[in-house]
């Protein structure tokens, strides 16, 4: 029954919606000089104004951390993705399993978010999220982003690296995963009521890939606070990996001993598994890996081993190809 149900992931591309250019009160805010004044003034109590349209997303009150400084050293081999398609055609189960779900992410409240730091840690807590991002070091990064769907695109995302949070929860010994689990609140995300699906939705990363210096956690896109539709508050970005481990809108980092089962392995195990690294050798069940439709250039590139991120992470993995299913 699963298994037969159409995932968003597989449409056609002529089933997505064209990205089509929308009135981005933000992008308006920004470029006249109001985003950040008005988030210093109370940008909150403004919250949905009337005098502005109904779809405008509401102001983050972290808008005033960015721009943070770019960390030069990721670069990227091709040009970033018009923003305009890194923010309009997205995969968010929890609001639908189509393409274009940003509208319905906005009715996602992002504050006040806490944020849960429990399991085998020497002292669990909760954070509230403007707390977590004034303790952490924020920097910019570029990176590159793989569906498994086989599309990808290149974004600034903003954050912090994964290895700061690990620091400040201070796991223990017995700690093997870092689990990070998803908001569930099924008021506000219509895909959340679809019973047939395992929510929240689940990642895990081992310990060594958890704090490798690529793991990242954004918190900005574009220059800015990242946008619901892209995981707002939190998301993790695991560039070396297919798209479905990159968790978003995380409530809960939990160190544990024992291998999580994720959102996707849970339903379809013979398809998406636990280390999901990127090979363009290994071809998904049911089609081929070998290359990637670059958003918004229109044309098709090959895909890389660990998507370009090799030199970073395949020493990760030694010892572990005759055991494990690396690739998917
Ligand atoms: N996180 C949650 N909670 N729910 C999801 O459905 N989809 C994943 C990932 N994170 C997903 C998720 C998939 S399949 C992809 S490709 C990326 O988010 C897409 O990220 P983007 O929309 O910001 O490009």
């Amino acid at each position: 029954m699963l298994i037969k149900r159409k995932r968003g992931w597989e449409l056609p591309e002529s089933a997505a919606t064209p990205e089509a250019v929308f009135w981005n009160r933000r992008q308006v805010l920004a470029a006249t000089g109001f985003g950040l004044a008005l988030a210093g003034v109370g940008g909150t109590l403004l919250g949905r104004s009337a005098a502005l349209a109904d779809d405008a997303p509401e102001i983050d009150p972290s808008a005033s951390r960015y721009p943070v400084p770019q960390n030069t050293k990721y670069t990227l081999d091709r040009p970033i993705t018009p923003e305009d398609i890194a923010t309009k055609y997205n995969n968010y189960y929890e609001f639908g399993s189509n393409k274009t779900i940003w509208k319905d992410a906005q009715e996602l409240p992002i504050r006040p978010w806490t944020v849960e730091i429990a399991g085998q840690v020497e002292q669990p807590m909760t954070i509230a999220i403007d707390d977590l991002l004034g303790k952490m070091p924020l920097e910019e990064r570029l990176y590159r982003h793989r569906c498994v769907e086989a599309w990808s695109i290149a974004v600034p995302y903003s954050g912090f690296p994964l290895k700061a949070l690990v620091d400040l929860a201070r796991p223990l010994g017995s700690a093997k995963y870092l689990v990070m689990t998803t908001f569930k609140n099924p008021d506000v995300a219509p895909g959340q009521r679809q019973f047939w699906y395992p929510w929240p939705y689940v990642e895990g990363l081992t310990m060594a890939e958890a704090t490798n210096e690529l793991a990242f956690i954004a918190t900005g896109y574009y220059g800015k606070p990242i946008p619901k539709q892209n995981g707002a508050p939190l998301r993790l970005a695991v560039p070396w990996k297919y798209g479905f481990k990159h968790v978003k809108g995380i409530v809960r980092f939990s160190f544990e001993e024992n291998r999580p089962k994720s959102f996707w392995e849970e339903l379809v195990p013979e398809e998406y598994g636990f280390w999901a690294n990127i090979n363009p050798e290994v071809p998904h069940r049911r089609w081929s890996q070998a290359s990637e439709r670059v958003l918004g250039l229109d044309e098709m590139r090959p895909t890389l081993p660990y998507n370009g991120y090799a030199e970073f992470v395949a020493g990760l993995y030694t010892g572990l190809e005759e055991s494990e299913k690396l690739f998917m």
